[in-house]
């Protein structure tokens, strides 16, 4: 199996990161996915997104996320940052599994900063972004400002999904670490009244940068992607 992908989304509150990362998960068309659902808004239909409709089942306990593992189902679990540490040990088997049972996964970190601080990343988790990649695994991870969130995950991501931020600080950092002109990001714009928000997607790989926008659009979101030059 090739390796997996890890795909950074950032923006300030309210710019789409979810909606994109919703988005992605039904495009994806994963065996399973594996939640930390820091609000917690993917467990059942209608919540968070109406472009979500297939809510995952929700682990409050370690216990519950361990049967998940162990059989590989999707799930969402909605810890305390005590527990962090420990889902992210649990993560790592998730992706070990999927590799030996030839499945395609995905895990989700919603709300990054809320339990990483700025520097390097806390240990177990740390493990996973540098090592999970190679078992297949895609990683997701949320957050609405790098600078508040570990070095190690931005330093590995793939794609960077970039929605609108509201910090100038951001556009800069932003703009620094994928080459994107910081006015692109700053004038990235996310409107509730159009239902329009907009972002740019970098593949930090091949340094190919996507313009888009999701429309909410009565039940459903669309997403459009124009690739630009950088
Ligand atoms: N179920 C829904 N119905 C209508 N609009 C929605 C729905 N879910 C989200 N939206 C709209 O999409 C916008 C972006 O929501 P999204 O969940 O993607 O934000 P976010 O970037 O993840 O923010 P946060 O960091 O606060 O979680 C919201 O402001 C809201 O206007
Ligand atoms: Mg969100």
């Amino acid at each position: 199996m090739a390796d997996g992908t890890l795909k950074y989304y950032v923006g300030a509150s309210r710019s789409g990161k979810g909606l994109a990362v919703k988005n992605d998960l039904v495009k994806g068309n994963y065996d399973a996915v594996l939640v930390w659902d820091a609000k917690p808004e993917y467990h059942k239909s209608g919540t968070g997104s109406q472009v979500w409709s297939r809510g995952y089942p929700q682990s409050l306990s370690r216990q519950g996320l361990i049967s998940a593992v162990k059989r590989l189902d999707s799930c969402a679990f909605f810890g305390r940052k005590t527990d962090f540490d420990y889902f992210c040990h649990a993560a790592f088997v998730f992706a070990e599994i999927a590799k030996i049972r030839n499945k395609k996964a995905c895990i989700v970190f919603e709300e990054l900063a809320s339990v990483v601080s700025a520097g390097k990343a806390p240990e177990a988790f740390g493990d996973l972004v540098r090592m999970g990649l190679c078992t297949g695994c895609d990683i997701k991870i949320v957050s609405q400002r790098v600078a508040e969130s570990d070095k190690t995950s931005i330093s590995n991501a793939g794609i960077v999904h970039i929605c609108r931020t509201q910090n100038p600080d951001d556009a800069r950092y932003l703009s620094r670490m994928t080459g994107v002109p910081k006015e692109d990001i700053a004038g990235l714009l996310a409107d509730p009244e159009t239902g329009i928000f907009q972002f740019l997607a970098v593949d930090m790989r091949t340094n190919i940068v996507q313009k888009g926008h999701a429309k909410i659009k009565g039940k459903s979101v669309l997403f459009n992607y124009l690739p630009i030059k950088v």
